[in-house]
């Protein structure tokens, strides 16, 4: 069965590829020096790619620190600044800090690095940095094409393009990023709904800290808050802001801007089924493999879809967790008091919900639902150019072509076996390579457990961050903050087999 779901899923992969240009790969755009001079390729270039809505990654010292990025911002002569969010303070390249801190990364093409400091669960500056770096950016293109697929007007009125289009590739699975063209701010969504009658889309945001510009470029502010947005094609931009740390507001506002959507297709369903776990399209079989084949997975639950953090596989059940929402009054804009609404979908039909006030331990309220879900796979190919046991020896491909792949801009999904039956897959948030071997840092991921009444995964009480550290010498080490709180438990380190996955 698995063979022929291997087959199967070749074909599609290749028809998928042959037909919609989903192969394209990273390349080296450019890279910048300290003074923001260019040393291979053009600023230009990578400015192109962004307004063109490519997925963007960058490096730092010297090719061996790679990260993805949230978010970006045109500054003007060519220039653009980044944020990469997703660093927990370490302590050399496969290890934790005692006392956490995000490291938050402020980049541009002209040099320019802030480096900002925020404990884990409080309000403390841990220090600031300002330097300026060598950069090498990478980029890789959406598909053949370049427009957005829709524009909206500040008023919400049409532009270019066709707002039934975006509605539909949304619920087809397709990713989306927005750009504004006032200030040049591009983001993607961690989750977007379409309205009831189809009409508007309306995509969130939540990983975005407070920046201002100062002279040519971005920085970010002294005291920064979280501010997280939702778009829409009504023009509408709501935002909601609260200090790093705390649950405290710095206010919620929304204007009207106009806006520019570009989708990327390269997604196509591989499961769906019924609120009772039975399946009304495609196959388990096929979503499983992808999932073990590295393929990134967005689910939809009626006319709302999310991108999961992590995946988990039990006893031949996919499960993801659903982290990136803040809770909303409608799809359009946020609640007052706002909390985090997390969710473990799984392919039995089960969503587990949990609610926890943003920068703080106060729970608002859990619950347990039965549903339709559909999951649809990427059909970008993905490659697994290294798998390693528990004690870190090469049981297939090798360390050196991890090098190579990650050094050319790819991105990582690891596969780690758990156990017999026992799969979480995750995502490189940033990753380090140290002599010949790689350390992948990953942040987004909530403390779960094994459910009973065959429910395959749920959250554990009371939640903590699980940030994980996996090295390509077999362990796994793990930190473990109190969601809302400065407080942690003690770290573990595991030793798992690991698949890398690069793409
Ligand atoms: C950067 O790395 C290359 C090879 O990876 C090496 O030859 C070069 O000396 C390094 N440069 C610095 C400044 O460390
Ligand atoms: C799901 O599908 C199964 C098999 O067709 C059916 O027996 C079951 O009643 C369905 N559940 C719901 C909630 O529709
Ligand atoms: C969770 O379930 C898997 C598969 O059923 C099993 O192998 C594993 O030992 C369980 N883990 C715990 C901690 O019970």
């Amino acid at each position: 069965m698995a063979q022929l779901a291997k087959i199967f899923l070749t074909v599609l992969f290749v028809v998928k590829t042959l037909s919609s240009g989903c192969n394209e790969k990273w390349k080296t755009i450019v890279k910048t020096g300290k003074n923001g001079e260019e040393k291979y390729g053009s600023k230009r270039d990578l400015v192109n790619h962004l307004v063109a809505g490519d997925d963007i990654r960058f490096s730092l010292n010297n090719g061996t620190y790679f990260t993805s990025i949230q978010s970006a911002i045109l500054t003007g002569n060519e220039n653009v600044c980044v944020q990469a969010l997703f660093h927990i303070s370490k302590s050399g390249y496969n290890n934790f800090q005692s006392d956490a801190y995000w490291w938050f990364l402020n980049v541009c093409t002209s040099g320019h690095v802030h480096m900002s400091r925020w404990s884990v669960g409080a309000h403390t500056d841990r220090g600031q940095t300002k330097t300026t770096y060598d950069i090498t950016w990478f980029a890789r293109s959406r598909s053949c094409q370049t427009q957005p697929i829709f524009c909206n007007l500040e008023t919400g009125g049409r532009k270019c393009g066709d707002v039934s289009l975006l509605a539909n590739s949304v619920l087809n699975g397709a990713s989306v990023k927005v750009l504004n063209p006032q200030n040049g701010y591009i983001t993607s969504f961690t989750n977007i709904a379409v309205s009831g009658d189809g009409l508007s889309v309306a995509g969130q945001y939540p990983w975005h800290v407070s920046q201002s510009t100062v002279n040519n470029h971005v920085e970010f502010q002294s005291n920064v808050y979280w501010w997280a947005t939702i778009w829409s094609t009504t023009g509408r931009l709501e935002m909601s802001r609260w200090n790093v740390g705390e649950h405290t507001s710095r206010g919620k506002s929304s204007m009207n801007t106009p806006m520019e959507w570009f989708v990327d297709d390269c997604w196509t369903l591989a499961y769906s089924h019924n609120s009772s776990g039975h399946e009304t399209d495609g196959s388990l079989d096929l979503l499983v493999g992808a999932v073990l084949a590295g393929r990134k997975v967005r689910v939809k639950m009626g006319s709302y879809i999310v991108e999961p953090e992590n995946l988990y596989i039990r006893n031949g059940h996919v499960s993801a967790q659903l982290l990136g929402h803040l809770s909303k009054n409608t799809i359009f804009d946020f609640q007052t008091d706002v909390y985090w609404y997390w969710q473990i979908v799984s392919t039995t039909g089960d969503v587990e919900t949990v609610r926890y006030n943003i920068g703080s331990t106060q729970n608002r309220g859990n619950s347990a639902d039965k549903q339709a879900i559909s999951w649809f796979i990427e059909t970008r190919p993905w490659s697994n150019v290294l798998s390693t046991s528990s004690t870190g020896s090469v049981t297939h491909g090798s360390k050196a072509d991890l090098v190579t792949s990650v050094q050319a801009g790819f991105q990582l999904r690891l596969v780690v076996h758990e156990a017999v039956d026992s799969f979480s897959i995750i995502e490189a948030d940033n990753i380090a390579i140290e002599n010949s071997e790689v350390a992948a840092q990953s942040i987004r991921y909530i403390s779960d457990e094994n459910g009973s009444s065959g429910i395959p995964r749920r959250f554990k009480t009371p939640p903590y961050w699980k940030f994980s550290l996996t090295s390509t010498d077999g362990n796994q080490r793990a930190v473990w903050w109190k969601v809302g709180e400065h407080t942690s438990l003690p770290a573990t380190t595991e030793k798992y087999p690991v698949d890398w996955i690069v793409g």
